[in-house]
């Protein structure tokens, strides 16, 4: 793209980052982007609130129109986003996306067609909002140093766990802030349940080892049954619960991803990263740890990555997805590992199903059961449905 164009762009769905986008352009006048038309479901309450955008509900108005040059994807429906991005790349189009779920669905088919049309997909947007964590990634892990991507990938579920440990506000009053704050998802189960972190993962891992694994392969858990007993616990242990996403290498070349409940240490970095912001910890050889943190959703924080994405396009900026192309073999992605957890359980058959590998630590009274021992990712991915259906709480426990 010449980087004196105007770039005019076809803007698909206008809530809290759409909305968010059109804010911050009207800010930032001498980067010469117009939103040239802009496809959302309901036109007529758009456009009374807006009346200087031309709205419509038709994908193809957008599409076809001959001025757009740029298209941005910022709409909640996975399966909708995928027809617009794949047919906006087939017609040449640059897109710019924040539409994770789609993005880690349909990863490695979108990075082929990328290459056969020669159109750039940029999507920093769709993994911890404001922070540029997938450019990193891209740009300066682009080695085989890294050992583990750590993080706290959702706002929503971090801002809930901080009002309720930091301020005793309940789960319910939390999540209503949450929702007030265009924090959530439109469907809040995405990211109280851990998948909205998880389809971020998806997306780091291939950017950090080169290596595409379906969501439906990974054990993802989040905080829906997490209770005042388990805050008690973490209290006691001067710990505190974050919804943590990990994709780690192993010293013979697996790969392991996970997304749930960790009981996190006061000497940890992302101890102390607090409500909407998302933490990333990058642990490499030779570098040890480094951390990225900063706002990761909300309407104004995201938009940025999307402006930046644009601006990127502008400098014809392609991701180049150098993990996958290595020297050495891509690491095999696995999930027979253990790792010590903390289980809150409610009859001896939840124990059962749980198949500890080892239990160090066992407590029994009326109304709180709950078990310190070795888990294995493969039979808690195994189990995850009745996990939940008998609202057994689970998160992972390092030892200090
Ligand atoms: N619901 C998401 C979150 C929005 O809370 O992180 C940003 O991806």
């Amino acid at each position: 793209m010449n980087n004196k164009k105007l770039i005019k762009i076809g803007l698909f769905g206008f809530g809290t980052v759409g909305h968010g986008l059109y804010q911050l352009l009207h800010r930032v006048p001498e980067a010469s982007l117009v939103i040239s038309r802009v496809c959302v479901r309901d036109v007529t309450r758009h456009q009374e609130e807006t009346p200087e955008l031309i709205f419509t509900s038709n994908p193809r108005e957008v599409l076809d129109d001959p001025e757009i040059n740029l298209i941005v994807e910022l709409i909640d429906d996975a399966d909708a986003a995928y027809r617009i991005v794949t047919d906006a790349l087939r017609r040449r189009l640059p897109v710019v996306t924040g539409n994770k779920k789609m993005l880690a669905h349909h990863l490695p088919e979108l990075i082929e067609l990328q290459k056969e049309m020669k159109t750039p997909l940029l999507y920093d947007a769709s993994a911890c909002g404001s922070i540029p964590v997938i450019r990193n990634l891209e740009e300066y892990y682009d080695n085989d140093l890294q050992i583990s991507v750590k993080g706290i990938l959702n706002g929503s579920c971090n801002f809930i766990l901080s009002k309720i440990f930091n301020e005793g506000m309940d789960h319910a009053e939390s999540l209503r802030l949450a929702r007030e704050l265009g924090f959530l998802e439109s469907d809040p189960t995405l990211d109280l349940d851990g998948w909205d972190s998880l389809f971020k993962l998806v997306i780091l891992a291939m950017h950090a080892f080169g290596v595409y694994v379906e969501p439906e392969k990974v054990f993802c858990y989040g905080i829906t049954h997490m209770n005042d007993h388990d805050i008690r616990f973490a209290r006691e242990k001067g710990r505190r619960f974050k919804l943590l996403g990990l994709a780690e290498k192993l010293p013979d070349n697996r790969l392991t991803l996970s997304v749930l409940p960790h009981l996190i240490s006061r000497n940890k970095f992302i101890y102390s990263c607090e409500d909407e912001f998302n933490g990333v910890v990058i642990k490499g050889l030779f570098y040890g740890k480094q951390f990225l943190v900063g706002r990761g959703a909300g309407g104004h924080p995201t938009s940025s990555a999307v402006l930046s994405d644009i601006s990127a396009i502008r400098y014809d900026y392609f991701y180049r997805y150098k993990r996958m192309e290595c020297a050495g073999p891509l690491p095999q992605f696995s999930n027979d590992i253990s790792f010590r957890a903390y289980v809150r359980y409610n009859t001896e058959d939840d124990l059962d199903l749980m198949q500890f590998e080892e239990i160090y630590e066992r407590y029994v009274s009326d109304d709180y059961h709950y078990a310190v021992g070795r888990l294995n990712l493969r039979r808690l991915l195994d189990i995850r449905e009745h996990l939940a259906e008998r609202k057994i709480f689970v998160a992972a426990y390092p030892p200090d």
